[in-house]
Formats: C-alpha cells, sequence, structure tokens
C-alpha cells in the first residue's frame, strides 16, 4: 500500500445537510479523510448512512454544507463550469443505476465520442476514433459494430455496466468513484465487473473508491476501509486491521450481516 505518497484526495470536516427545521437532515457529518494514488478504498455503510451524498459531493455535482475538499494536495476550486469540466476529467463515477447516468437519446456511440472528445480527441480522423471505441468495447467484451445505432434502454443492466467502464476506459480519470456499481446486476455479471474495474485500475493506475452496503465486497476489494455510520466515519484502516479485528459494534454487525465474507468474493471459484 503505498502510504508514503501524498493523498489526491482529502476532506476535511465535510459535511452535507439537506432541507431545514423538521426535515433537517445531516446526510453527511464532519468526516475526515485522506485517499492515496493507487489505492483501492471502499466506504461500507447501511443504506441511507450517506455514501452516495459524499460520492456527489466528491465529484463535484452538490455542494458540501461546510468542509474542505482537498485535491492533489490543493484546496479544490470547481466554481466555475471550465473548472468543472476540468476536475472531471481526472475524477469520474460508475452509480449503482446506470440508466440514470446517460441521457437516454443520445445513442452509444454518441457516449463515447464525447469521452474521446472530453479527452482531446476532437480533432482526430474518423477511422481513429472508431478504432479507440472499438478498442474500449472490446475491453469491456461489448462489440461495439452492434452498439452504435441503439440507444442505452436497449442494452441490458449488465452491458449498460460494462458500457459504463468502457467509458472510464477512454476517459483514464486519476480516481474513480464506484457507487455500488454491482447491486444492481445478477451474480455473475457483479464478478465480471468487478474483475474489469480491478484490471482497469491495473492498467491505468486509477485510485478507486468503492462505495458499498457490502462489507464482504469491501474486503475483496480493497486496501482501506472507512465504515460509516448515520453520516459519519467511524471506523477506518486497513481492509485487513477493520474487517479482521472490528471495534465497533456497527462494523461487527456489518460483518454478521455477510454469511460467508470469505468465500462470497472469491472468484477463482465463479
Ligand atoms: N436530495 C436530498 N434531499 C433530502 N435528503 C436527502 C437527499 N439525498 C439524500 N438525502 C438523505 O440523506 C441521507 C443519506 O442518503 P444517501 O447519501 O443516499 O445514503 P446511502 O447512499 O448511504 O444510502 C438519507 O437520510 C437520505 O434520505
Ligand atoms: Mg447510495
Amino acid at each position: 500500500m503505498p502510504a508514503e505518497k501524498d493523498p489526491c484526495l482529502s476532506g476535511r470536516g465535510v459535511t452535507k445537510v439537506f432541507g431545514f427545521g423538521r426535515t433537517r437532515t445531516v446526510a453527511v457529518d464532519h468526516v475526515d479523510f485522506d485517499f492515496h494514488e493507487g489505492e483501492v478504498i471502499s466506504i461500507v455503510g447501511e443504506s441511507g448512512s450517506g455514501k452516495t451524498t459524499l460520492a456527489k459531493v466528491l465529484l463535484g455535482l452538490i455542494n458540501p454544507t461546510e468542509g474542505e475538499v482537498y485535491f492533489q494536495g490543493k484546496e479544490r476550486d470547481i466554481g466555475s463550469y471550465r473548472k468543472k469540466k476540468e476536475y472531471w476529467k481526472q475524477i469520474q463515477a460508475i452509480f449503482q443505476d446506470p440508466y440514470c447516468s446517460y441521457n437516454i437519446f443520445r445513442k452509444i456511440d454518441t457516449v463515447l465520442l464525447d469521452c474521446i472528445h472530453m479527452r482531446g480527441g476532437r480533432g482526430l480522423p474518423r477511422a481513429k476514433k472508431v478504432e479507440l471505441m472499438a478498442e474500449a468495447c472490446s475491453f469491456v467484451n461489448l462489440k461495439f459494430d452492434e452498439l452504435t445505432n441503439k440507444y442505452p434502454f436497449e442494452l441490458s443492466g449488465g452491458q449498460m455496466q460494462r458500457l459504463m467502464i468502457a467509458r472510464i476506459f477512454l476517459l483514464k480519470p486519476k480516481i474513480l468513484l464506484a457507487d455500488e456499481p454491482t447491486s444492481m446486476i445478477d451474480a455473475c455479471s457483479r464478478a465480471t465487473i468487478l474483475d474489469m474495474l480491478m484490471q482497469l485500475r491495473d492498467e491505468i493506475g486509477m485510485t478507486v473508491v468503492f462505495i458499498t452496503h457490502d462489507i464482504g465486497l469491501a474486503y475483496y476489494v480493497s486496501d482501506v476501509v472507512y465504515i460509516m455510520e448515520n453520516g459519519r466515519f467511524v471506523e477506518s484502516g486497513s481492509a485487513d486491521n477493520v474487517i479482521l479485528h472490528p471495534k465497533e459494534t456497527y462494523t461487527q454487525r456489518l460483518i454478521n450481516d455477510v454469511p460467508k465474507i470469505y468465500e462470497e468474493w472469491d472468484l477463482s471459484t465463479v
């Protein structure tokens, strides 16, 4: 674990409050974290603990109510749309429901072309763009020729999630936030998706932040684990320390909810 490296994404006192008065919800409550380059970090917590809200803050989709986010050692500045676009070249996300992440009226080749353009490839010849798109599709075992004229809603959930990974393959962000990326798909494609993400991580050296309610999955994929309860990080550390020697009863409960923590994500048996 490259713990000696500087953190690429940090937070101090990051807080998000929704609503006022009786409807006030503190979704994220003064969390501190340091994510280091090349690490796989999992944020684990029950439904409603604030994971997706934190992911949206990290991605810059919503502003924190309080606290600071530091990106590559400096306080993050995404005040203008231009700065946000620069930021999104470096940090990207895959969400639970892939259908929500797309404009359903954009064809799939347009979705992939946008990624090439975002990486500065607008001026490339058409043939080169097709080659890049086909390569990205083949990385996730999709056939580009069969997809070009389709719309996102014409694909299955597993295909959609693989298309999301093809986007990441083209965008090559420094940091990937994956918010429950496998919870909408069947167990078999789930293992494939995880495998592809880990392969991609090795290939482009991304930092991956996995967001999940499944502590077994967290144990399987991550170097570092943050346990989230009611908007707060109640425990964090190396996956081995936190999951094999949990200190908090909440963590123990999450572990007890997973019947076969060591077996469930053993991909060698798939
Ligand atoms: N846009 C919103 N407006 C009001 N409350 C919200 C909003 N988004 C999330 N919440 C609330 O914040 C809390 C955390 O939600 P969320 O971040 O989605 O948790 P998780 O992803 O861990 O399931 C929940 O109580 C949820 O109802
Ligand atoms: Mg969520």
